[in-house]
């Protein structure tokens, strides 16, 4: 039932997983991990609630399962395999003996420093050894993890600090990107002036830079491993005890801090990764995202290291020292698994082909892609330059909330389709409703994509908002969880994602919320309103675009450096990857007579396509639709 080896194999599990769910992941969960005692129920749920308990009554620790269980049979096989940002410096290979060890060693250390199971610890780190080890070790000792994105702003940091309460920041005095070097610890201290929850920092050192050590609250990492004990006992979990929170973008106000809980995680993501990337024992696998993230969780962490993998880890970016880094990476390593995003993928499509020529890439026998919608050309050249049309490109449809992959060709059973993600996942039931709820069930279709029944890593809460969860996910559509994605359904059932139905915007595959930077840019003293949508971008996918109105007029000189102020805002309020491509100002943004902002409109104008902007006539002040029509950029 564990690998999916051909098409009758994947009729057979997808029937069987509808069919009698719970016997399905019953089977999987008995077969392939360590259980520290049996659970008593495999599932209890209930929509409306809503609640899901997977495996109740069961205790484990993940981290047993990723780690000491191989060490029989795979002590000397590589775990981590670290590929420095810097192509001159060597890489680094971590067995799975190694892993154990450094695991342990920092879980005394978090023990040693407070750190008790159910306490949360952010971990603020660069693509380093110490972030997957720092996670780890957070599970082994049963404290929550919450990983921020070391992409983050000292604001966009403390609002997740205090959102979860971590006792603990583990960072580090810099981090390298490309030619830049990040000085993440003086972020960390910007952040933390407004996070009285934290009571110990962990400062590891990898750039060597100079940095402030707060008497009291901050210490270097490295002496207390060394001084650490080697062992440390696994903690025992129960299976629906959190494993760790990792926020996401709302549509709305703050981010939302997705639970994720011990067992259901640990089946689905082991399950999902041996069969979307058929690993085999001898293969090199390299997922190209940041820990920070769900894909890096999932897919770099947890996922592989339950299957014994080798998983590569890159520190630095695709561009650095050149195009061709990715590239010259899988020839070193001779990778087999290749994951990256569609953003990565068009802005190396743009560059020479030469990049590509240069490198032996013969080992590759897979290639996925994850994050947002991949359109046909970007999939044609991947497939084709990379895979040299050998390999099966696996477009993987899943979220921060769904925990694994949802909707995917398992390579063995399915043949890609460019721009379908194709069919389910054993276990995963999608449906399409319409407006109101109904499901559509006829053969070439479209709709509000749901998720009709459970699945073991399904997010259980919002950390501390449960209301907002049900709200979110649980209340427009009945008896089913609602993903904020419309799909079309074609004739063979296959599901291609065709993007965000609400007001989130992906770019480059991270989601942003529009209302977040909204709120962000009126706190400029001389901004009234502003709108902002997506519009579309080469590389990016989407690129942002601020419709802004100002308090009192200004002349050009004055917008420009508006312009440049608000963007500043941005970049220290949320991060440089929320900044605005295009900025118009406006005499005033198209509004219902109740009120709200037609963004249905802006859109249309952003991505050039206002010749027919529909119907118009409910509007408050159609005039400056077209104002805003002529001054478009
Ligand atoms: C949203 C979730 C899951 C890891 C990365 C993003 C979009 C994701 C695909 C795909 C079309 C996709 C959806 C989804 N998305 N993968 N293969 N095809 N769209 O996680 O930040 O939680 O974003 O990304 O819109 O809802 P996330």
């Amino acid at each position: 039932m564990y690998q999916i080896k051909n098409e009758s194999d994947y009729i057979k599990s997808y029937k069987a997983s509808v069919e009698d769910p719970k016997l399905f992941w019953e089977e999987i969960a008995e077969n392939n991990f360590t259980w520290q005692r049996k659970w008593e129920h495999v599932l209890n749920f209930d929509f409306s609630k809503p609640e899901f308990k997977w495996f109740e009554g069961a205790q484990l620790n993940i981290t047993e399962n990723c780690i000491d269980r191989h060490l029989n049979d795979r002590g000397d096989k590589t775990a981590i395999l670290f590929e420095p940002n810097n192509s001159e410096e060597k890489e680094e290979h971590i067995t799975y003996k190694e892993l154990h060890v450094r695991v342990c060693k920092f879980a005394n250390v978090l023990k040693d420093q407070g750190i008790k199971k159910g306490d949360r610890v952010c971990i603020y780190l660069p693509m380093i050894p110490d972030l997957a080890i720092a996670t780890l070790a957070c599970a082994r000792i049963g404290a929550i993890h919450s990983v921020v994105f070391a992409g983050f702003s000292s604001s966009s940091l403390a609002a997740r600090v205090n959102d979860a309460a971590c006792k603990m920041v583990i960072t580090s005095d810099g981090s390298f990107r490309g030619n830049k070097c990040i000085d993440l610890k003086s972020i960390v201290d910007e952040a933390l002036d407004s996070c009285p929850c934290v009571e110990r920092v962990l400062v590891a050192k990898r750039t060597h830079t100079d940095v402030a050590m707060k008497v009291s609250r901050d210490i270097w990492l490295q002496p207390l491993l060394d001084a650490a004990v080697a062992v440390c006992p696994i903690e025992i979990m129960d299976a629906e005890d959190p494993l760790f929170i990792l926020y996401t973008s709302g549509s709305t106000g703050k981010p939302k801090g997705m639970v994720h809980t011990s067992a259901g995680y640990m089946v689905n993501t082991a399950y999902t990764f041996k069969n979307v990337f058929q690993y085999e024992e001898d293969d090199v696998y390299w997922c190209t995202a940041d820990i920070g993230w769900i894909t890096g969780h999932s897919y770099i962490v947890y996922g592989p290291l339950l299957n014994g993998a080798t998983t590569l880890m890159f520190e630095g970016v695709p561009s650095y020292p050149d195009w061709g880094r990715f590239w010259e990476i899988v020839q070193k390593h001779r990778v087999n698994q290749f994951y990256t995003a569609p953003t990565a993928i068009r802005a190396m499509a743009k560059e020479d082909l030469s990049h590509v020529t240069k490198y032996d890439l013969s080992s590759l026998k897979l290639l996925g892609t994850v994050g947002e919608p991949i359109n046909e050309e970007a999939w044609r050249w991947y497939h084709k330059n990379i895979g040299d049309e050998k390999c099966p490109v696996v477009d993987t449809w899943w979220q921060t909330e769904t925990g694994s992959i949802m909707i995917a060709p398992i390579p063995t059973a399915v043949k890609p389709v460019p721009t379908f993600a194709t069919l389910p996942l054993p276990g995963i039931q999608p449906v399409l409703v319409n407006a109101d709820g109904e499901p559509i069930e006829a053969d070439k279709t479209e709709g509000n994509l749901c998720i009709r029944f459970p699945w073991p890593s399904i997010a259980r809460t919002i950390w501390g908002d449960h209301q907002r969860y049900k709200d979110t996910y649980f209340s427009k559509f009945e008896n089913c969880y609602f993903t904020g994605d419309g799909a079309i359904r074609n004739e063979k059932g296959y599901y291609r994602i065709t993007g965000r139905v609400d007001d989130i915007i992906l770019v480059s595959g991270h989601n942003l919320g529009t209302a977040p930077i909204e709120d962000c840019i009126n706190e400029h003293p001389l901004i009234a309103e502003s709108a902002i949508v997506g519009f579309p971008d080469d590389i990016k996918g989407n690129a942002l675009y601020g419709f802004l109105t100002v308090k009192s007029p200004v002349n050009s000189g004055e917008e420009k450096e508006l312009h440049h102020q608000v963007n500043q805002l941005i970049r220290d309020k949320i991060g440089p990857i929320a900044k605005l491509d295009k900025i118009q100002f406006c005499s005033g943004l198209p509004k219902t007579r109740s009120g709200k902002i037609m963004r249905r409109i802006l859109r249309k104008i952003a991505s050039k396509d206002a010749e027919n902007l529909g119907d118009t006539s409910t509007l408050l002040n159609p005039e400056v639709v077209e104002q805003i029509r002529d001054n478009a950029l």
